[in-house]
C-alpha cells in the first residue's frame, strides 16, 4: 500500500473510533506539510523543545483536540447525524437514546463534575486505537504529552473553535539509526493481574 493509502486508513480509523454515548468531542488537526509541522514544533513551549525534532521528522503529526465544553448545539449535531445516518431506524428508539444520553451527560456535568476529564478520556481512547491501527499498517506512532496546550491552542487558533489540545500523535517510519534495541521495561505479570 502507498503511504498515501496508509494515511487514509489511519485517518479513517481515527474517524471511526467509538466514544461514550457517541459524544464525538474531537477535532483532529493533521499536519502533513513542513509549514504545519514547523508551526507546531515552534510552539511546544520553552520546556518541551526536545520534542520538536520528533514532530519535524514525522511524516504526519496529529493534534488531537477535545471540546472545552459541550454546548447544546453539539449534542443536537450528533443526534441529527445519527438520524441522517439511520443509526436507529426506529424513531422511538432514537428518542429513547437521546433522552438517555442527555441524562448521562447531566450526570457527568452536574453529578460527577468531570465532563472535561471524561471527554478527554474519549480522546485518549481514539489515540490508543489509532496507535494499534498504525502498528498494523507498519507505521510507527509516537504519542506526545510534552507540550504546552495554551501555546499550541494559540498557534492554531484552537480555542476559538471551542476545542483545546489534549495530546499529539506523530506518525511515520523510524530512523533505523535511532531505534532502541534495549529491552522494554514493564512490571511483571503478577503485579499487573489478579485472577479471581
Ligand atoms: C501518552 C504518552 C505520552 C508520551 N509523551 C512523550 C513525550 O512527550 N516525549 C517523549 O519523548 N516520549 C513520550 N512518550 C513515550 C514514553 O515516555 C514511553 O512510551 C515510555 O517511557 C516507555 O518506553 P517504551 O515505549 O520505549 O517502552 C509518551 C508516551 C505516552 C503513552
Amino acid at each position: 500500500m502507498t503511504p498515501r493509502g496508509k494515511r487514509a486508513d489511519a485517518l479513517g480509523f481515527l474517524r471511526s473510533t467509538p466514544s461514550s454515548t457517541n459524544v464525538q468531542p474531537n477535532h483532529f488537526y493533521v499536519l502533513a506539510t513542513p509549514e504545519g509541522k514547523e508551526r507546531l514544533a515552534a510552539n511546544l513551549g520553552e520546556r518541551f523543545q526536545d520534542n520538536s525534532e520528533k514532530i519535524l521528522k514525522a511524516s504526519h503529526t496529529v493534534i488531537l483536540t477535545t471540546r472545552a465544553d459541550l454546548p447544546g448545539g453539539h449534542l443536537q449535531a450528533v443526534f441529527d447525524k445519527e438520524r441522517a445516518d439511520g443509526r436507529f431506524p426506529d424513531p422511538a428508539k432514537q428518542a429513547r437514546w437521546e433522552s438517555m444520553t442527555r441524562d448521562f451527560l447531566n450526570l457527568r456535568n452536574y453529578g460527577y463534575k468531570d465532563l472535561n476529564h471524561w471527554m478527554e478520556k474519549q480522546t485518549y481512547l481514539a489515540m490508543g486505537l489509532t496507535m494499534m491501527a498504525a502498528a498494523e499498517l507498519g507505521v510507527e506512532a509516537m504519542p506526545l504529552e510534552g507540550f504546552d496546550p495554551t501555546s499550541v491552542d494559540k498557534a492554531f487558533k484552537i480555542r476559538e473553535t471551542g476545542h483545546t489540545t489534549t495530546v499529539l500523535l506523530a506518525l511515520g517510519y523510524p530512523d533505523p539509526a535511532k531505534v532502541y534495541n534495549s529491552p522494554i521495561s514493564r512490571f511483571e505479570t503478577d503485579q499487573l493481574f489478579t485472577f479471581v
